[in-house]
């Protein structure tokens, strides 16, 4: 299991006065240096927080694995083929929204994805991941698409206010998981994942690999600093999967 930190936030912050700093590849080296897996940024298409330049010096500085978040536009399909990294994982994406606010709707953007996102990838080394909630019709025809990789929307779970809602979605995630597994892709796992939830989410949720944590983990930064941080996130999922 490894840990993908996403430095996005970095950018937020840079971007609030206009001045070159912090800067997100700085960002990204120190959580590298720290432990974690790899880094994740996703480029939007208004370019609030992540900008095209940056994304060009993070491929450059990133040694472990880069992870292009992005929507499926033509735009962006060109931008991640020039980078190249190792996962691109298509989201949706809302112009209003403050954050990705659930999964892809499958059967909305199947005979799309097929026909015309897909093929753009086909032959480019780039693994396909997509962001779906746990829905097991939602998982399959993202297996009948051929994506590689599954990242699981974690917010509901990570936003769950009763025991009995979070369970709920804990035990959706493991079934969604376990299906994903079944089928031959990697589970990946990201949105709204903390210091307080995600020992809980690893010891519950079978087949993770890569962890996606961004907002919650640069936020404690400003308190604790990133190596610091990260390396807390990281002896966290140590503790879990020893469990
Ligand atoms: N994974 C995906 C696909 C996302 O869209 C986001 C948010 O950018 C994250 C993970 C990280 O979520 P958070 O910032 O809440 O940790």
């Amino acid at each position: 299991m490894k840990l993908l930190v996403n430095i996005d936030h970095v950018a937020t912050l840079r971007n609030a006065r206009g001045e070159g700093y912090p800067d997100p590849v700085d960002a990204a080296t120190v959580c590298e240096n720290a432990g974690a897996a790899g880094i994740v940024f996703h480029l939007r298409g208004d370019r609030r927080h992540i900008r095209d330049e940056d994304v060009y010096r993070l491929k450059n500085s990133v040694k472990g694995l880069l992870d292009f978040e992005m929507a499926a536009t033509d735009e962006m399909i060109k931008i991640c083929k020039e980078i190249q990294p190792e996962l691109c994982t298509l989201v949706p994406e809302g112009r209003e929204e403050l954050t990705t606010e659930g999964g892809l709707n499958m059967k909305k953007v199947y005979d799309d994805f097929e026909n015309r996102v897909f093929p753009k990838f086909e032959g480019t080394g780039i693994k396909m991941s997509l962001f779906l909630d746990p829905n097991p019709e939602d998982i399959k025809l993202a297996h009948k698409l051929g994506a590689d990789v599954i990242e699981l929307h974690t917010g509901v779970y990570a936003n769950a206010v009763t025991v009995t809602e979070r369970e709920k979605e804990l035990s959706r995630l493991k079934k969604g998981a376990e299906l994903i597994h079944e089928l031959g892709m990697t589970v990946n796992a990201g949105h709204g994942l903390n210091l307080n939830n995600l020992g809980e989410l690893i010891r519950e949720v079978p087949y993770l690999q890569d962890i996606s944590i961004g907002h919650a983990l640069i936020s404690k930064s400003v308190f604790w600093g990133l190596d610091r941080t990260v390396k807390e996130y990281l002896k966290i999922m140590d503790e879990a999967n020893e469990k």
